[in-house]
């Protein structure tokens, strides 16, 4: 079972922030999960929420703003410590030449962001990011099936935070051929059921060792955590 860094490390460090991300790899992450955004003058930008108020000292949209507006607020006061918001394109700099999987998670659930999905697609493309280290995934499922018109060969994953009907025929319809469920929201034999399928299915997010075991058994294809040496240290082989 893999470990993927949700947020990055984001227990000992500011989420979705360069520390969080090199933490992350320091301590030997198969993937590293990051949140879409995109600013008023197109650039994409890694927070979770479509404001910056709970994880920095500013406030405002994220539409709202340009990059050089976030990147002068702090984007580390939950640990009381200085960070800037990060771009994607820094966080690709970062694993360049590892073997790490980039979870980006599409933030279009709110903000729809128009364009988006295109600005990701070029991004992957023009930074010559192996297909192969990347996984879309977002709440928003039509963001999911305009990736997968514009790059088949890239995959995506249905974020899921409730059951929901008909799931693997709905996955095929989307394009998607993985499953990110809450670890609340689907069963056992739910999962095995996708696994039978063909789907992979990365359950989030894993903060027990009881549930550690549970996809360990359950042979998930991994798992998102906050704090991946704490994952590795309660893991059974
Ligand atoms: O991608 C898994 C997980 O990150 C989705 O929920 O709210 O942490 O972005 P959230
Ligand atoms: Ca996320």
């Amino acid at each position: 079972m893999r470990f993927f860094a949700h947020r990055g490390v984001m227990a000992r460090h500011p989420e979705n922030t360069m520390t969080a991300f090199r933490a992350a790899l320091e301590a030997g992450a198969d993937g590293i999960e990051a949140d879409v955004h995109m600013t008023k003058d197109g650039k994409l930008v890694l927070i979770h929420d479509e404001t910056i108020d709970r994880t920095t000292d500013g406030q405002g949209r994220i539409a709202d703003m340009t990059l050089s507006e976030l990147r002068a607020v702090n984007a580390g006061v939950t640990f009381a410590v200085h960070e800037q918001i990060p771009t994607l394109d820094e966080l690709i700099d970062l694993c360049q030449g590892t073997s790490v999987v980039l979870n980006l998670e599409v933030k279009t659930d709110i903000e729809r962001y128009p364009g988006i999905e295109q600005r990701l697609v070029d991004t992957i493309r023009n930074r010559r990011v192996p297909v192969e280290q990347i996984v879309f995934s977002s709440f928003n499922h039509a963001t999911l099936k305009r990736l997968k018109r514009l790059a088949p060969d890239i995959e995506c994953a249905v974020l899921l935070a409730q059951p929901l009907y008909d799931l693997v025929a709905y996955c095929a319809k989307v394009g998607a051929t993985a499953v990110h469920p809450n670890v609340r929201t689907m069963t056992d034999e739910e999962i095995l059921q996708l696994q039978t399928e063909g789907l992979a299915v990365r359950p989030y997010t894993v903060k027990t060792v009881h549930d550690l075991e549970r996809f360990r058994r359950l042979g998930v294809d991994a798992v998102f955590v906050n704090d991946i040496d704490w994952a590795k240290a309660h893991s059974t082989p």
